[in-house]
C-alpha cells in the first residue's frame, strides 16, 4: 500500500503545535507540500527553524479578513489546494453553564465553528480544481458525548459534525470528500490543563479526573497527536478515496467523557 502523497497540496490550520503540527509533519514526510497557519507568531517562528520546508502564515481563523489573507498566501505558496485540515480549535471555558460569560461562549464558537466555515468557504473553489480533494474537520469525542462543564466546546464539536455531514453531501458532486475526526484525550500539555481545570471546577485532584477519563476508555490509555495525524493523512490519500461524510473516532474506544 502506497499513500502516494507526493506533491499533494495541504493546508493545516493551527499547524504550529499539537495535532496540527503532527499532521503537517506527517504529510511532509510523505512528500506533500504543506502550508500551515497559526495565531501564535512565536510558535510559527520556531517552526520556521525546525521545519523550514513547511510554509507559514499568521492567521486568526475566527477573523474573515485574516482567513481571506491566509488563502491568498496559500495560493502563492502551494499554487492550489488538494486538502484542507480544519484543525484550529480552543478548549473554551470550563465552568457551570450559568457562570460562563457570553464573551467566552462567543469566542469558542467563533474559533471552533465559524473558523471551519470560513476556511471551507475559501477552500472550496480551490478544491474543485483538484483531482484528489478532501477536507478533514477536527471534532472531538466531545462531539459524540455530552461534556459537563464544557458546554461551549461540546456544542461546537457537535456542530462540526453537522457541518461535515452537510458539506459532504453538498460537495460530493465535485468529488470533494469531507470527514470529521473525533480524537479522544490526546496526551500532552493541553489535556493536562483540561484535567487541571476540570479538577479545580469540581474540587478534586487532577489525577482523579485523569484516572476517571482513562477508566472510560476500553484501551485504558490516552491517544497521541500522531494517531490523529495518521488518520487524517490516510483520509486525504487515494486509499481514502471513497470515504466521506463520516465522523471517525480515534479515541482508544472512549465510552463517555468525565
Ligand atoms: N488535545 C486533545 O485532547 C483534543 C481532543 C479532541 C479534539 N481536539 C481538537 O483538535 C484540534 C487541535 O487540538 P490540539 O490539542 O492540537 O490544540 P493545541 O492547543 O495543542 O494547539 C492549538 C493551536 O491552535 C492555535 N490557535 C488557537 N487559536 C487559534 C486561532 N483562532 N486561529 C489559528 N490558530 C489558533 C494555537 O496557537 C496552537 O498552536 C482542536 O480543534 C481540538 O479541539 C483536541
Amino acid at each position: 500500500m502506497d499513500l502516494n502523497l507526493q506533491g499533494l497540496r495541504v493546508l493545516v490550520t493551527a499547524g504550529a503545535s499539537g495535532i496540527g503540527l503532527a499532521t503537517a509533519r506527517a504529510f511532509a514526510r510523505e512528500g506533500a507540500h504543506v502550508h500551515v497557519c497559526d495565531i501564535d507568531e512565536a510558535a510559527l517562528a520556531s517552526l520556521a527553524t525546525s521545519d523550514p520546508g513547511i510554509s507559514r502564515s499568521t492567521c486568526d481563523v475566527a477573523d474573515a479578513t485574516s482567513v481571506a489573507r491566509l488563502f491568498h498566501e496559500t495560493q502563492l505558496a502551494l499554487g492550489g489546494l488538494d486538502a484542507l485540515v480544519n484543525n484550529a480549535g480552543i478548549a473554551g471555558p470550563t465552568a457551570a453553564c450559568e457562570d460562563i460569560t457570553l464573551r467566552d461562549w462567543e469566542r469558542t464558537l467563533a474559533v471552533n465553528l465559524t473558523g471551519q466555515f470560513l476556511c471551507a468557504q475559501r477552500a472550496i473553489p480551490m478544491l474543485r480544481q483538484s483531482s484528489n480533494a478532501s477536507i478533514a474537520n477536527l471534532s472531538s469525542a466531545a462531539g459524540r458525548f455530552g461534556f459537563p462543564l464544557r458546554t461551549p466546546y461540546a456544542a461546537t464539536k457537535w456542530g462540526v459534525i453537522g457541518l461535515t455531514k452537510s458539506l459532504s453531501i453538498e460537495l460530493g458532486i465535485h468529488g470533494i470528500r469531507v470527514n470529521a475526526l473525533c480524537p479522544g484525550s490526546v496526551a500532552g500539555p493541553r489535556i493536562d490543563a483540561v484535567f487541571a481545570s476540570k479538577a479545580a471546577a469540581r474540587g478534586v485532584a487532577a489525577d482523579v479526573v485523569r484516572e476517571e477519563a482513562l477508566a472510560k476508555t476500553s484501551l485504558h490509555r490516552l491517544v497521541s497527536a500522531d494517531d490523529i495525524a495518521h488518520a487524517i493523512v490516510f483520509l486525504a490519500s487515494k486509499l481514502g478515496a471513497n470515504i466521506s461524510g463520516h465522523a471517525l473516532p480515534v479515541d482508544a474506544d472512549t465510552q463517555a467523557l468525565v
